[in-house]
């Protein structure tokens, strides 16, 4: 200790600042150039896949009234009693950065009259969210959810596609999903389960870790998704909501069934799936990757090593009433983007060759300044193709530039210089190899398209 305060000494001069950075905080995360690969990837087979089955992209601020979120997603949840991040705005308003999208999405279609537009409406949207998490593997506090609702409409086929869109985003991917499913049933259904969940929670209160002890007097369900250990037994052996549909809710949910067997979709019944928000009614799912992900350095790892679900949703028939709209009927999902992204590295890194192809892998070299000045229009011609390259017209060593060149990984460099801006010529440098030829410029654009389809 004392060694090290010797050497800061030494290593600022009296007089000196010392000015501190400020850190990146707890829970939040860079995406950095490195990951673009992954993240470009997720937002086009989101965006393609939305667009596919007829969802409208629809975008709602951060910020929103916290009431919103807190009447949505329930008093008695762990969103809303520990994570939401809660402030007065400088006006004395209380407001919330948003945890999830459905309640921003829901109250949006309230206030823009979206009843009148043909039913059911579909939405997507993609973007941050936030929950003052624990921090560990899959758990940040800023993270981006891929959101699609269908909302207008009450037909089990509804329900079917939104988890055929879910479980196709993830399988579009690469990623081995296992779908889960479950029926909440009515709210009266729910009501006389709770019931009887209840009576027999407290026969076995002594078994349960102190936090399920606390959930029996605010929200007993959420005892069924407790993940500890000592409570696996008791859970085990609790009655199962699927008993106490009524013959209404069991038919619908047979329903949503039939047509996942249909489109050949895999399920699981899980009889203990209840989700950790208030709204649901009826059909809840969640998706799971087969294989967990392999821990990356920087992140830290789950502490009760339970696998984290890929995404989830079901049906909030009730909600509309709730935020004072007129009764609406809906269903929806949300996935997770940083779990999904911490699966598709370590499928990137078992196959390289799974890495997109639109990746540059030309480099344009300029020796001199008037080479220097015809880069910049065969760049410039190339971009307007619709062609990126990658360049460093900044740097005036060939050399230095050929040694970017290989850091980037493109395959090939295009070289000029005052000869070739003269003979109206490039040169084109296989990276591995070394091998060269000269060609005219004019067929600069044909030739890297040719090296682009490889
Ligand atoms: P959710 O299950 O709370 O549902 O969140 C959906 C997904 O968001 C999770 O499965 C997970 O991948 C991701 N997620 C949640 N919390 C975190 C976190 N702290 N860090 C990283 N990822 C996280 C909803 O949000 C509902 N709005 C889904 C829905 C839409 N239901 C109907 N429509």
């Amino acid at each position: 200790m004392k060694k090290k305060e010797k050497i800061t000494k030494k290593a600022v001069p009296s007089g000196v600042k010392v000015v501190r950075t400020p850190q990146l905080l707890r829970g939040m995360k860079d995406l950095l150039p490195r990951d673009e690969f992954v993240w470009r990837q997720m937002r086009a087979v989101a965006q393609h896949i939305a667009v596919a089955y007829g969802f409208m992209e629809i975008e709602t601020p951060i910020v929103e009234e916290a009431s919103l979120f807190i009447r949505s997603i329930g008093r008695g949840t762990d969103v809303v009693e520990k994570e939401m991040y809660v402030f007065e705005d400088r006006d004395g308003t209380k407001v919330a950065l948003r945890p999830e999208a459905t309640a921003g999405i829901v109250r949006a279609y309230i206030s823009h009259g979206m009843q009148n537009m043909p039913q059911p409406v579909k939405l997507w949207t993609l973007g941050a969210m936030f929950r003052h998490d624990r921090p560990q593997a899959g758990r940040y506090r800023q993270f981006h959810q891929f959101d699609c609702e269908a909302i207008g409409e009450r037909d089990p086929i509804v329900d079917a596609e939104l988890m055929v869109v879910a479980y196709n985003f993830l399988r579009d991917l690469g990623i081995d999903v296992r779908l889960d499913v479950n029926s909440m049933g009515s709210t009266e259904d729910r009501a006389r389960y709770v019931e009887e969940l209840l009576a027999y929670l407290r026969t076995k209160r002594s078994y349960l870790c102190e936090d399920c002890k606390k959930r029996l007097g605010r929200n007993p369900l959420r005892v069924l998704d407790c993940k500890q250990e000592q409570c696996a037994p008791v859970i085990e052996e609790a009655p199962q909501i699927i008993d106490w549909l009524s013959d209404a809710s069991k038919n619908y949910f047979m329903k949503v069934l039939e047509y996942l067997d249909e489109v050949g979709i895999p399920y699981m019944l899980r009889a203990t799936l209840v989700r950790g928000l208030d709204y649901y009614t009826d059909t809840v799912f969640e998706l799971y990757a087969e294989e967990a992900p392999q821990a990356h350095s920087g992140e830290e790892s789950g502490q009760d090593g339970a696998q984290t679900a890929l995404g989830g949703g079901g049906r909030y028939d009730l909600l509309f009433e709730q935020l004072g709209g007129h009764p609406t009927p809906a269903c929806g999902f949300a996935i997770g983007l940083e779990r999904v992204a911490s699966h598709l590295r370590s499928i990137a890194a078992e196959n390289t060759a799974s890495r997109p192809l639109d990746r540059p892998r030309v480099f344009v070299a300029q020796l001199g300044e008037q080479a220097r000045r015809r880069a910049l229009h065969i760049i410039e011609d190339l971009r307007r193709a619709g062609i990126v390259v990658r360049h460093h017209l900044g740097k005036p060593s060939l050399k230095a530039q050929l040694e970017l060149a290989n850091k980037y990984g493109t395959t090939h460099a295009f070289i000029i210089g005052q000869k070739e801006v003269q003979d109206g010529t490039i040169i084109v440098r296989d990276m591995e190899s070394g091998i060269q030829e000269t060609i005219d410029q004019k067929k600069v654009r044909v030739e890297v398209e040719k090296i682009m389809k490889g």
